[in-house]
């Protein structure tokens, strides 16, 4: 059975897996092997996830963990971006768990905590191109709003990311 849990301390080495494995799973046909691994260096390292764990606010909802067993196999961490706006800053899983309803449990759990927060809408950053991640958004209903440079592309990169929006 999953369960879905507010992340704790005991879950950071879970946590960097699924999202180092989900990023490179998710991106190895789309983006160089030196975007992704700078990433995954930059984001995904167990000393930034425990901060992110031990500090949530409303720009920052900490993260929450899909769990089966004492496994984590799911993560997802989000965070308000204005007044009525929350978004989701990252979702991945165990590349082996997909379609087992797992991202919408998470993307469910860390919508309830926004809509305490007042949220009516709700913003996800997508890369152009990611096969993997789209068709899940455009399921629960997200819609494409605009385009722009992915903001962790270095001077000479020119990855494209997607915003989508949907009402919540
Ligand atoms: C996006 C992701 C988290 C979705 O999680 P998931 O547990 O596989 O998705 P769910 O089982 O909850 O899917 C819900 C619905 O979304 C749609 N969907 C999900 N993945 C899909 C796919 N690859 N193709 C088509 N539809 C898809 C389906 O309608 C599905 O319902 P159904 O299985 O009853 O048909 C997961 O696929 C993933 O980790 N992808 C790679 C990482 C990624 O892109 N993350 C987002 C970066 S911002």
């Amino acid at each position: 059975m999953i369960v879905i849990e507010k992340a704790l301390p005991e879950h950071v080495n879970g946590i960097a897996e699924v999202c180092s494995n989900g990023y490179r799973h998710t991106y190895e046909e789309t983006h160089s092997k030196e975007y992704i691994e700078r990433v995954i260096r930059d984001f995904y390292n167990e000393e930034r996830i425990l901060k992110e764990v031990k500090h949530s606010s409303r720009e920052w909802n900490g993260w929450f963990v899909a769990l089966d067993g004492d496994n984590v196999v799911g993560a997802i961490g989000g965070g308000m971006i204005g007044s009525e706006e929350g978004e989701v800053f990252v979702l991945y899983l165990d590349p082996s768990r997909k379609r087992e309803r797992i991202g919408s449990k998470l993307l469910n759990e860390l919508t309830k905590d926004q809509l305490r927060r007042g949220a009516r809408e709700q913003w996800v950053s997508v890369s152009k191109g990611n096969s993997k991640g789209i068709p899940f958004y455009e399921a629960v209903g997200f819609t494409v709003q605009s385009e722009q440079e992915s903001y962790q592309n270095l001077e000479q990169e020119a990855y494209k990311s997607l915003r989508y929006r949907r009402y919540l």
